[in-house]
């Protein structure tokens, strides 16, 4: 084992979904992103410190980082164990992988203190243990990018398959309107079947998008930032998200829509101008009816989980 015994490290928040890929599409951004420090213990479980204000649980089976990493030490032999100390950045319920953050962060962290022994895909897997916590579901949508950094497709999560996909530089906007929207029951809204017709169109779009990414076709990207499935449910729950959409697309947006489950919404754009144009109009909107709201003009991440200390 390494003499290494501490570590801290960043995890970045994530977009999951990206409009049309619902739980096979995601990206990791620059911004926000949590900071959690694991010290090696030499003995068996987990301690959960918080160091924030957002109360969450610290018995490690009702916890996120907490039931990763227990996950995870069901694969290791040796009587070890971890204290995690978690500075949450990432609100959670916002939609930018609060729960993704926190488990993906330690699982990364705990493999650096074990010599890296885990492959990528394995510490995703322990990883979805803290997502399944937060939202009743093991999707891997925000866990993957977090873990891989950039864009991730997730082309199947059982058995897990992951497929990293370049993509041209672009600006992200996020907007976090301060309601809290949970995982769990946006996904409990949704409807359990879909037209052929609709699946149609989602899956050109899907693959649209992947080719338009791969190719750096921006127009392509533009066109398939489209979703007949989920947007039409979800966006209810989000204030004034048409308006959203249009004032963006009006301000140059490539598009966008809902983050992860929301209450976030994203947009792509070319440029930093363009992102910023997006951030002003989004903000006068929440602005002129009252609602606090939370802006980062960002761009994608192709690191993911970062050692900012050893
Ligand atoms: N794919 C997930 C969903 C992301 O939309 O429910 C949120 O965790």
């Amino acid at each position: 084992m390494k003499e290494i015994k501490k570590i801290t490290v960043a995890s970045p928040g994530t977009v999951a979904n990206v409009v049309c890929g619902f739980d096979i599409l995601g990206f990791a951004l620059h911004e926000p992103a949590d900071i959690l420090t694991l010290t090696l213990t030499d003995q068996k479980g987990v301690t959960i410190i918080n160091h924030d204000t957002y109360n969450l649980p610290t018995e490690p089976e009702k916890n996120c980082s907490g039931a990763a990493l227990l996950a995870l030490l069901k694969a290791v032999p040796e009587n070890v164990g971890f204290i995690v100390e978690s500075t949450k950045h990432i609100k959670p319920g916002s939609g930018i992988g609060s729960s993704a953050a926190s488990a993906a962060g330690v699982v990364v962290a705990a493999n650096y203190l074990l010599d890296n022994r885990f492959t990528n895909d394995e510490l995703v897997n322990f990883a979805t243990y803290g997502e399944q916590v937060a939202s009743g579901s093991r999707h891997a949508d925000n866990i993957a990018p977090c873990i891989f950094g950039g864009v991730t497709l997730i082309r199947s999560n059982s058995p897990l398959d992951i497929i990293p996909i370049p993509a041209p530089p672009m600006f992200v906007t996020v907007v976090h309107p301060q309601i809290e929207v949970k995982t769990s029951d946006a996904r409990q809204i949704l409807k359990t079947q879909v037209l052929l017709k609709d699946a149609v169109r989602q899956w050109g779009n899907v693959a649209g998008l992947i080719a338009g990414f791969m190719k750096h076709d921006y127009e392509l990207i533009s066109r398939s930032l489209e979703d007949y499935i989920v947007e039409p449910i979800r966006s209810i729950l989000i204030p004034a998200f048409a308006e959203i959409k249009t004032k963006s697309m009006e301000q140059g947006a490539l598009g966008g829509g809902i983050s992860g489950s929301g209450p976030s919404v994203f947009m792509l754009s070319k440029d930093e101008e363009t992102a910023r144009k997006i951030d002003n109009a989004i903000s006068e909107i929440y602005s002129k009816i009252g609602l606090n709201f939370h802006t980062y003009v960002t761009t994608i991440n192709s690191e993911g989980v970062k050692i900012i200390e050893e």
